[in-house]
């Protein structure tokens, strides 16, 4: 089906055709012939005059008589060419004139030649043939022109992406930032509330004073001996500092009283604070892990123990350092030296508690008792201002009311230098701090 005809406003110019030749007859033959043709044609009857149309018209296509007076065939094709270096140019020759013809095709880049006189089918398939050249080649350049363009939008866009890219990991690692360091509170938050929460139970007095704190240093000795993760280790020390949380609101004589020395209705009650510890605080979702070293604080390696008679590893190891951290405490407490712990130690490996963490148990009580040569070993009294993080206490210490804010053989860190200062503030102690030289 033939393409319907656009109407004149839309149709693209017709490509211009430049014809020259000295003799008025050839020009009028050319431009009859190229009548029906969709080009322009313009006529010159001398190179001089062809030049002045070639610089005011966009000519596709030249066609040149050789033999003219002034300026030749060639000649004028050799300086059309700098004027117009995209025009097909084609020369005519006489018969005789070949040489002319190399002239013309070396000199002014001339694309054919045809001889004189012409076949008009050839002249005009020539023509046809080079307008449709020139027309292809400036395509062609339309199209590199626009792949350049388009090419370099791409790359603009691909520059803008990666400039943003850059921006939005820049914020997304500062908001990464802020975000470590909120957690970085939150957690400390979490430790002193724990804190203040354990102190509920120690408050009481008798052999609960200040349990908590001592169960935590040793769960916290044992479980850096073991290698445990910082996470991992975190867990242990928070459950170890609440594990008897479930005694608050028990009666006195149940926290007060050694378990061997409960009666039976006693005893029923007692056996109910690991389930009550865990339910206290189930109810935070960060704490169930906790939750569960609580729980089972209390049974026996032996599966002899409460409340749910695991035995072996089916209790979890964190619950099995609590139980360990706890004899020595209480060991500690009672004023045991280092045989006397290890032979209450041996007694109970295997049916209370864990063999394997035996023998970390023995080098936490020598840590936590102090120096091997115990009592006699020189200690420092020490003010405030001058506690250094990595000391060790050689005593207990207590606040001006004399609640037991930490215990004999805790090494200090920052943060509990900075709970001493706090302290100091509110309820200001009657003595320094003691510390093993
Ligand atoms: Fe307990
Ligand atoms: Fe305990």
């Amino acid at each position: 089906m033939p393409e319907p005809a656009l109407p004149p406003s839309l149709k693209p110019p017709a490509l211009k055709t430049l014809i020259v030749d000295d003799e008025e007859n050839v020009l009028r033959a050319i431009k009859r012939l190229f009548m029906d043709e969709e080009t322009e044609v313009l006529t010159a009857a001398s190179g001089a005059a062809g030049l002045e149309i070639l610089k005011a018209n966009e000519i596709a296509l030249i066609i040149s008589d050789q033999r003219m007076p002034g300026m030749n065939g060639s000649e004028f094709l050799k300086r059309a060419r700098q004027i117009a270096p995209d025009a097909i140019r084609i020369i005519l020759t006489g018969y005789a004139d070949i040489t002319a013809a190399v002239e013309a095709i070396n000199k002014g880049g001339a694309y054919r030649y045809l001889e004189k006189p012409w076949e008009d089918s050839e002249l005009l398939m020539v023509a046809r043939d080079a307008l449709d050249r020139y027309r292809l080649l400036g395509e062609n350049r339309r199209l590199t022109e626009l792949t350049k363009k388009q090419n370099e939008q791409l790359r603009r866009w691909s520059d803008e992406l990666q400039m943003d890219v850059q921006r939005q990991t820049i914020e997304l690692s500062k908001r990464n930032e802020e975000l470590t360091g909120l957690n970085t509170r939150l957690n400390r938050k979490i430790g002193e509330f724990i804190a203040a929460f354990s102190n509920l139970g120690d408050l009481r007095g008798g052999p609960a004073h200040a349990h908590s704190e001592g169960v935590a240093a040793a769960a916290r000795d044992m479980g850096a001996r073991l290698g445990l993760d910082k996470q991992a280790l975190e867990t242990v020390v928070l459950a170890a500092r609440l594990h008897d949380i479930g005694k608050v609101g028990m009666p006195d004589v149940i926290a007060i009283k050694a378990p061997e020395d409960l009666n039976e209705d006693e005893r029923e009650q007692y056996e109910k604070h690991p389930v009550r510890g865990q339910s206290a605080i189930g109810m935070i979702e960060e704490f169930r892990e906790m939750g569960a070293l609580i729980r089972h604080h209390h049974e026996n390696f032996d599966g002899s123990g409460f409340p749910d008679g695991l035995r072996g590893r089916q209790i979890p190891l964190g619950a099995r350092i609590i139980a360990c951290a706890d004899l020595l405490d209480r060991s500690l407490k009672n004023g045991l030296d280092a045989d006397e712990i290890h032979e209450e130690i041996k007694k109970r490996a295997g049916s209370v508690l864990d063999p394997e963490l035996a023998p970390l148990m023995r080098q936490s009580a020598e840590q936590l008792n102090g120096p091997s040569d115990g009592s006699d070993s020189p200690e420092t009294a020490l003010s405030l201002k001058d506690v250094r993080p990595g000391r060790r206490l050689s005593r207990d210490f207590r606040t001006g009311t004399g609640v037991l804010l930490l215990t004999k053989g805790t090494v200090l860190t920052a943060e509990y230098i900075e709970m001493l200062k706090r302290c100091a503030f509110l309820d200001p102690s009657k003595t320094s701090i003691f510390v093993w030289t």
